[in-house]
Formats: structure tokens, C-alpha cells, sequence
């Protein structure tokens, strides 16, 4: 195979940061290979290296939605080196042409940017390649080693080699085996990187966390190893950190002192679409509160890190876990599970979990889940952080709600409406922003007072589109820039919270099932966990 005829012109502009001066009417000099410049302290703004992105599972549903249309879209905007090649690891019998063919097909239907740009995906094609492999097959990951080298010496990817797990998770352990016997995993002295990026989910529970944890590591070194989780490449979670360390007025009251709670809410108004057999498995619990929702906490707990190096985060992320993990929460008292049954969302009638395809008519998987935690630590002893997630709730929002405490002395208690206390609500997704409550006087004579709120949207506030979660988190691994990727200790952590929750239902009867409707916001139960402490979720 020879390369490709360059989709680009030299005065094309291919950083952030060179689009930027451009469109104003200036031209800076293109980085150098290795000089990190940081943008807003959180990303590295540097065209990644030549490199081969070694994809197993591309004929999966994962590579489709999300894997080649973030490639797709990062070719296109001139984020990706001419010296790049895809190589489509699947069992199915493809060849370069019809792979290609099909990713065009799902490109039309899950690309941000439609219609397709007909010339960027013409160039951006001919640098996907497909192999066929059977993952037990010794033999193939050797000609598969022998492909790689080739392409080295024909498209100029110089070694570095990003592999990239996005198969069924019973599958992790046998792939990372398996490039350990080919010595796929082996740098070279002449700098070719090579690491890896595991989907989620990385384990069932804490043992298979563990166990999966050491396979890779009798591997890869930590340092090689990039555990996806999405969340963490939401723009919107991303500004959190920059939220919290990036101004001066906020972390001062980032505290018990003046937090009264937090509430997480990760809603969906979606059902299991066609993954019945995966949820019967997995449940609100492993699907999301280990990973995303457990993610959100320690962003929003952690303190600030001393640099923004991927281990000095990482490190307070962990500690928060740690901190939950002193005093986890009750199943019995603090934790409460739901399942849907038949209801209406947005206007349409649907079914209920039980009889959705590939789900167990008398199943006890919970759609549902919400959970009070408390984090033992200096800064949030005594501050309770109420969470929930769940599937078929009346929408999609994804909120962080900060409830500050009252006033300590009730100066207008007498006027027509109590002040509320103050909120922060930030949205991490639809409407992304974040909003400011407080309390105004009512024009006129009295002394009335209102909520009023200031808000911030990323819509009306900047003219570009947030790159999608997975446009970053690729972006970031190839550059070697682990910092929005799990640590091996935090999945473990985060699994030691998890496991003792569902071990207890395990062996208890459970609620009955379904116990809230689709459409409505959980079981009562969710509600009473709040209002027994005089409190209520927000109305989202
Ligand atoms: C995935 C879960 O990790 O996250 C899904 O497996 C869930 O069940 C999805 O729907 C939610 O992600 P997002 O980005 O749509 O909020």
C-alpha cells in the first residue's frame, strides 16, 4: 500500500490554535512535535504523532457510533496526522473496500457533521485498512504484528501504535494476552509508543476489576493503560475543573461550611434500546453509578490537584472514592433500586423493562438507582451527596446541583416569601451551563423577595460546537495524555463502593418490581430518601 495523497495544502491551518489565528488574520508557527502547549491548563494542543490506531471490535456497534465517527471527525478538521492508519480488527470476513463501504454507511447516520464532507472522507478512507482475526488465534496477532510493521515503512506511523478494546468486555483479557505473546506491547528505543484503551465496562465487580487489572498490568505498565470512561470527555464535565480551579470566588465555599448538599442526577428518557442481554447483566448500578456518576462525585469533591499532570488528578479523584469507602453507604437505609414499568414518555406509550426484548419476564435488574453518600473527609464530613440515575425517567438531563445553606440569620423571615437558600446548578447535559440562584427584592414598595438566577449557556456564550466525548478522549490518548482515563486503583475503588450494594440485593428480597412507572421520576422511595432529612430532589 503507498500513501495517500495529502488531503492538505501546507497553509492549512492544523491546530486549534492555528484555526483560531487564522480566522483572525494571524499565523503562528506549527508547535513542535514535542513542545505541550497548554490551553487552559487541561489540554495538550499539538497534532498527536504518526501513529496506527489498532481497533478490535470495528465491526461492532461501539466502533460505529462513536469510534469512527470521532476519527472521522477529527481527519476532518485537520486534528489527526497525515501519517495515520486505522487498522479494523473483526472476525467477519471484510476487505479494505467493503469495511470502508460500511463505515461510510454508519458515518451518514452517526457523523456530528452531516451531510458527509465527500472529500475529507475520501482521504480519511484510505487510511482505514481492515484484518481479519480470530482473538484466539496465535497466529493471526502475529501476521497482524508483521501488518503493522509494514505500514510503518509504507505510511511513515514510525511505531506508535494505539490499541484500542472496543469489543465485548469478556474479550479484554484474551486481546492484552495475546499482543503480550506477539510483543506487540513492546516500545521501541527509537520512541515508538505503544498503548492501549479499554472500554467500558472494566470489570463486573471488584474480583474481575482485579483480575482484569492484573492482566493488563502483567502487560502493558499503568502508564500505557487508557480506561475509558465517556463522561469524562463531556466538555461540560471537563469544565468542572475549570470551573472549580479556574476562578477565585467558588472553591471558598466549596465546603460544609456553606454546602448544605449535593444532588447528581444522570436522567435518561431512554429504555435499554437493544441491549436487554448486556443490562440484564450490568443494571443501573454497574452501568452507571460505578462508573459516570461515582466519576462526577470525585470531580466535584476532589481537591485541587498541585498540576494537571494525569496522576496528580487521578491521586485526589482516588481519595474521594477512598473517602465514601470509610463509610459506605446502607443498602437497607441509603440506598434504593427501582425498575419501570409501563408508562409514557414525551408523549409515546412504551413497555415496561420486563418486557423488553432480551430482558427476563420476571426479572430483578433495577433500571433505577439512587444512593446518600457521605465523603469522610475534612472538607465534606456531614454533607450528604444524594445521587440517581436511571432509565425511562421523563428526560434526558444530566445535572450537578450545589445547595448551599441557609442564611444563618433570618433577617426577612416575616416577608411574604422566605429567601431560598442558594443553588448552583450545573448542567452537564442537554442546555449545558450553569446557573446561579439567589434571592432579589421584588420591585415596589414592600419588601418581597424572589429567586431569581444568573446563568451561564455554552450556547448563547460560544459560536462553536463542544467536541464530542469521544473526538477528546482519542485525541487525548494519542497524545499520551491520560489525565481523563481511570486508574487502576480509582475502578477498583469505585467497584469497593458498588459491590457491597449489589451483594446485599443479592441476598434480599428486593422491592416489588416494577416499582415506578416509565415516565415518572423513580419509586417513592427515591423521594423519601430526601424528604426524611427535609429535603427534596430538585424538579429538573
Ligand atoms: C453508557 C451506558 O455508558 O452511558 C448507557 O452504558 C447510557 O446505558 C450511556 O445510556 C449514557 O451516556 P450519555 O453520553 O448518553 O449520557
Amino acid at each position: 500500500m503507498s500513501a495517500p495523497a495529502s488531503p492538505r495544502q501546507k497553509d492549512v491551518p492544523r491546530t486549534m490554535r492555528e484555526l483560531r489565528e487564522s480566522q483572525l488574520g494571524r499565523r503562528s508557527a506549527r508547535p513542535k512535535p514535542q513542545e505541550n502547549v497548554l490551553r487552559q491548563g487541561l489540554r495538550l494542543e499539538r497534532i498527536p504523532d504518526p501513529s496506527t490506531v489498532v481497533l478490535f471490535g470495528a465491526t461492532g456497534d461501539l466502533a460505529h457510533r462513536k469510534v469512527f465517527p470521532a476519527l472521522y471527525q477529527l481527519w476532518r478538521t485537520h486534528l489527526l496526522p497525515h501519517e495515520f492508519v486505522v487498522v479494523a480488527i473483526g472476525r467477519r470476513p471484510y476487505d479494505d473496500e467493503t469495511f470502508r463501504a460500511e463505515i461510510r454507511d454508519s458515518l451518514g447516520q452517526y457523523s456530528r457533521s452531516l451531510p458527509l464532507d465527500e472529500e475529507a472522507w475520501a482521504s480519511f478512507s484510505e487510511h482505514i485498512c481492515y484484518q481479519r482475526l480470530d482473538f484466539a488465534d496465535p497466529g493471526g496477532f502475529d501476521s497482524l504484528s508483521e501488518r503493522l510493521d509494514a505500514l510503518d515503512g509504507e505510511r511513515g506511523t514510525r511505531g506508535n501504535r494505539l490499541f484500542y478494546l472496543a469489543t465485548q468486555p469478556s474479550q479484554f483479557a484474551e486481546i492484552v494476552a495475546q499482543l503480550g505473546r506477539a510483543g506487540l506491547d513492546h516500545e521501541r528505543h527509537d520512541g515508538g509508543w505503544r498503548r492501549v484503551v479499554i472500554e467500558k465496562p472494566f470489570g463486573h465487580d471488584l474480583d474481575s476489576a482485579r483480575r482484569l487489572n492484573r492482566e493488563v498490568g502483567k502487560v502493558f505498565r499503568e502508564s500505557q493503560v487508557y480506561r475509558i470512561d465517556h463522561y469524562l470527555g463531556k466538555e461540560t464535565v471537563r469544565n468542572l475543573l475549570v470551573f472549580r480551579f479556574g476562578n477565585g470566588i467558588f472553591e471558598p465555599l466549596w465546603n460544609r461550611r456553606y454546602v448544605d448538599h449535593v444532588q447528581i442526577t444522570v436522567a435518561e428518557s431512554i429504555g435499554i434500546e437493544t441491549r436487554g442481554a448486556f443490562y440484564e447483566e450490568t443494571g443501573a448500578s454497574r452501568d452507571v453509578l460505578q462508573n459516570h456518576l461515582l466519576q462526577l462525585v470525585s470531580l466535584i469533591a476532589m481537591e485541587p490537584p498541585a498540576t494537571f499532570e494525569a496522576d496528580a488528578l487521578r491521586d485526589e479523584k482516588v481519595k474521594v472514592l477512598r473517602a465514601i469507602g470509610t463509610r459506605r453507604p446502607d443498602p437497607a437505609t441509603e440506598v434504593v433500586r427501582g425498575q419501570y414499568g409501563p408508562g409514557w414518555v414525551a408523549a409515546t406509550e412504551v413497555s415496561g423493562y420486563r418486557q423488553e426484548a432480551g430482558v427476563d419476564p420476571g426479572s430483578e435488574t433495577e433500571t433505577f438507582v439512587a444512593a446518600r453518600l457521605t465523603i469522610d473527609d475534612w472538607r465534606w464530613s456531614g454533607v450528604p451527596f444524594y445521587i440517581r440515575t436511571g432509565k425511562r425517567l421523563p428526560k434526558r438531563a444530566t445535572e450537578i446541583a450545589i445547595q448551599f445553606r441557609e442564611v444563618p440569620h433570618h433577617l426577612f423571615r416575616d416577608e411574604a416569601v422566605d429567601p431560598e437558600p442558594n443553588l448552583l446548578a450545573i448542567h452537564i447535559q442537554p442546555d449545558e451551563g450553569i446557573m446561579l440562584r439567589f434571592g432579589a427584592k421584588v420591585p415596589g414598595l414592600g419588601m418581597a423577595i424572589r429567586p431569581v438566577t444568573m446563568d451561564f449557556t455554552y450556547g448563547s456564550a460560544f459560536s462553536v460546537d463542544s467536541p464530542d466525548a469521544y473526538e477528546t478522549l482519542i485525541l487525548d490518548a494519542l497524545q499520551g495524555d491520560a489525565s481523563l482515563f481511570t486508574r487502576a486503583d480509582e475502578v477498583e475503588e469505585a467497584w469497593s463502593i458498588i459491590d457491597p450494594i449489589v451483594q446485599a440485593w443479592a441476598h434480599e428480597p428486593g422491592p416489588p418490581f416494577p416499582n415506578y412507572a416509565a415516565g415518572t421520576w423513580g419509586p417513592v422511595a427515591a423521594d423519601e430518601l430526601l424528604t426524611r432529612e427535609g429535603r427534596r430532589w430538585r424538579r429538573i
